[in-house]
Formats: structure tokens, sequence, C-alpha cells
């Protein structure tokens, strides 16, 4: 529920002189929108908080004073996760920069929700430690961010996703009360795993203010090839096929025939008659134990029908086709006006299936559906474009359908970018009226009122 004009006041003086506020048009418009493209919704006011005692005061005077506050980190997130759906407060956490340590004995490191996640990976990095999990927002994107959508990107394949990597945190519940949680130790198993539970909690179960995060060694050696297929059919089956030879690879990346048209030029021009191509990755010590799994690869993606294998010679060449990787999802929404982008995820086994009825479905509707992405596990962006209202009715019923036959193939309706606002009304093809409920207690244990991030994650 909305709070009134004397509530926020209140809220208002309570925090004045203490956090730096803001409620100027301007800054409330930005507050009101991320990269889901599915809800315009501005806040009332937006606090950056600069410590942990900060945030504690801010849930605590929206707490006194029955004010909803929905945190907010780089706005980057793909379901609406950040979007203050009732107004009320925008709790910022992007003045909390600080890496406060990295170790190489302990492979750990401390850091503040607001460190960008690429800027991470680049200081650890510089001390021969890596930080796997690759958003493809990692430019912008914050830590806290990452852990309160479990975040994951490309390495996940082989490295897993932000959860994987998270050790402890320090945590600040909706009353404002502050709880450590998890360990810093990489073994560690003392009562409920309340770090996995508030690690991809959406924002609806507290905010991190500190995050012990776990590290593990550069690898020495990195190399990329891209696969080029007839089309997405082919390139999808070699995906099942290099898994299925027991190779992991740390990506695995498909772009189908509307995403290769999408960035084909930009930055890297694909061969004449590119129907779809497949981005393979691997890492590791040794040179010749790399150029052994390349081949291997090599031969499947011929097998399966690759016109063409290349290798990215050197770091820029590799880099070049990361970037032409990450620029898929803005030249798709280049492409029409509108673009709704899922993140589903199957079973491995199910992936050629997958791809081919979401295609079929496309098709049926006379719609356009562009696939891409994480196909090595099977966490697939299904995008539908279209131009106006007009079609929305049938987006609609293409993407109902879309979610209940990932659920069917074993799937989930978001492998990685949440619930949020945007598919909360598909959670229930996937979880048990039973789940929902049990999720639904241990939120109001958490947040007895229901005022963090109100509308989030349930239908
Ligand atoms: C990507 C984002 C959309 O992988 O998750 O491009
Ligand atoms: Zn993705």
């Amino acid at each position: 529920m909305r709070a009134g004009p004397a509530q926020l006041e209140a809220v208002r003086r309570a925090l004045e002189g203490q956090v730096a506020l803001k409620a100027d048009p301007g800054t409330l418009a930005v507050y009101g929108h991320d990269e889901s493209d599915t809800i315009d919704a501005p806040p009332e006011l937006v606090a950056f908080p600069e410590n942990t005692a900060q945030v504690q005061a801010v849930f605590r005077a929206c707490v006194a004073n029955r004010v909803p506050y929905t945190p907010v980190g780089a706005r980057s997130g793909k379901s609406g996760g950040s979007i203050s759906l009732e107004g009320g407060v925008a709790v910022s956490l992007e003045k909390m920069t600080a890496i406060r340590s990295i170790s190489p004995e302990d492979l750990t490191a401390v850091v503040e929700p607001g460190v960008i996640t690429g800027d991470f990976m680049k200081a650890v990095e510089a001390k021969g430690l890596f930080y796997p999990p690759d958003p493809n927002s990692l430019a912008m994107c914050t830590l806290g961010g990452n852990i309160a959508e479990n975040a994951g990107g490309p390495r996940a394949l082989k490295y897993g996703v932000t959860r994987d990597y998270v050790l402890g945190l320090e945590w600040v519940l909706p009353s404002g009360e502050v709880v450590r949680v998890g360990r810093q130790t990489i073994k560690g198993v003392a009562g409920y795993d309340l770090t996995g539970l508030f690690v991809g909690s959406e924002g609806t179960l507290g905010v991190a203010t500190e995050i012990t995060l776990q590290l593990v060694p550069l690898p020495r050696k990195v190399m990329t090839a891209l696969a080029i297929f007839k089309d997405v059919h082919q390139a999808a089956r070699a995906v099942s096929a290099v898994l299925a030879q027991g190779l992991v690879p740390r990506a695995l990346e498909l772009l189908d025939e509307v995403s290769v048209r999408a960035v084909d030029g930009k930055g890297f021009t694909f061969p004449a008659g590119t129907g779809s191509a497949v981005i393979a990755e691997v890492d590791g010590a040794l040179e010749e134990a790399l150029v052994a799994e390349l081949s291997q690869m090599d031969e499947v993606f011929r097998t399966q029908g690759a016109l063409e294998v290349l290798l990215a010679q050197d770091d820029g060449q590799r880099e070049k086709l990361w970037a032409v990787r990450r620029g898929v999802s803005t030249a798709l929404r280049a492409m029409k006006k509108h673009k709704i982008s899922e993140d589903v995820c199957v079973p491995r086994s199910r992936i050629p299936e997958a791809i081919a009825r979401y295609k079929a479905l496309g098709a049926e509707l006379g719609l356009t559906v562009a696939t891409y992405g994480h196909a090595g596990d099977g966490n697939l962006h299904a995008n539908i474009l279209y131009e106006g209202p007009h079609e929305r009715p049938r987006v609609d019923q293409a993407l109902e359908r879309m979610m209940r036959l990932t659920v069917e193939l074993g799937g989930t309706i978001t492998g990685e970018h949440g619930v949020g606002y945007a598919k909360r009304s598909f959670l229930a093809f996937e979880q048990s009226p039973g789940l929902i409920a049990l999720q639904r207690q241990l939120k109001a244990a958490i947040d007895p009122l229901g005022l963090m991030n109100p509308g989030k994650i349930f239908p």
C-alpha cells in the first residue's frame, strides 16, 4: 500500500542531515526504471546511505512510518526487482563502494555492495586471482545487486553462479537489525544456510552491507573459438554433443540467426552464410591441454555440420568476440520497438528441443523470437520482439506458452534474472501452492509488515 504525504514527510525529517536524500523529479524518474522494460514506477524519495548504520536508519524510519522501501543497485536488473512498485523510498547502495580486502592466502575478498562487478574482477585479477561470475552487465552492475539476484553469466557453465562464491554476509534485515550470516572459511555448516536464502532473495528479505566472497586462482590460459553453423538447430545439437563428450568449456554461448543479424558488422563481421554461431571458451593452466580440448571440440562441431570454426588469435580477438556477445541484448532491442527478454533454463539434454519449440511457437503466432545465450547450461535468452500494443495479446500468449513449455521440459521460468515483477504471474506454473505459501511465510517472518520491496516474486 502506498504511503501518504505525511508519512513520507516524517521519513524525510527523520533522515535529514543523517543520510543523503534526493526527491527531484529527474532522480525519481531514473530510479523508477531498470533494464526489464516492463514497468516504470518512480519512488517518492531516494536515499543514499554510505554505511551500515545509515542503511539501518533508513529502514527504521520507513518501518516507524509505515512507508514501503525498495533496495536498488545499478538498475541493470532484467525482472524489475529494484522497481518501487508502491512508491516510497528507494534505498540505493551505490555509495558503498569500498573493496575492504583481497587475500591471496585465504582466497577471499571482503567488499561493500556498491562495488562494480567488473572493477572488482580487475582488482582481483591484478593479484592473480579470479572471480568467475560474469553477468553480461558487468561493466555497470554491482556486487550487491548480483547478490540480490544471484546473478549468473557465461562462465556459470564451468564455475557456477554468484551464490557459489558468497561465503558470508553482513545483512541488514527489513527491521533494521543487523546479522552476520555465513562464514569466512571455505567449509562451515553451522545452523541453517541463511546465506543461501539471502543470496537471490531479490531485495525482499534485506540487503548486504558487507560481502565475503570466495575467489579461485586466475586460470593462466584462456582460449576462445567461434563455430559457424547454417542454422540454430544444428548449433543447438552441437552444444549438446560437446557436453555429451564430457568436455567442460568455461562458456558455450549460442546466437541464433536473428541475434547474428542484429550484431553482424558491429565490431565483428560473420562469414557469409552464418545462420547461427557458438562461442566456446576454455581455460586452465596448460596450453597443450586447452589446445587438445579445443581440437576435440572442433571435431564435434564439424561432425555436427559446422561450416567453419575460427580460433581467436590473441586477447584482442577474444575481447572482440565477447563484445559481440555482450552487444546482443542491446542490438536486439534496436531491431523493433519492444523487446521482452526471458531467461528460461532447461535441462541440458532438452536444449535442442527447447530451441526448436520456442521458434515454432514464434512462427505459429507470427512473432519474431530471438534465442541466444548460455546454451551450455540450458539457460536461453528467448526474446520476443514486437512493434506495438496491437501485438501485445499475441505476445502475452506466446510468453505464457513459452513458460509452460519450459516447465514441461523440466526447466525453470528464470535461470538468472529473477522473478521480480516481470515473472511473478508465471511462478505458479513451476512451483506448487504449498511451496509458494511456505515462501510467503518466510517473507512474513522476516518482514512482518511487508514493507520491503512489496509486490515482488509471488503471484
Ligand atoms: C545476457 C543477459 C541478458 O546474458 O543475461 O545477455
Ligand atoms: Zn544471460
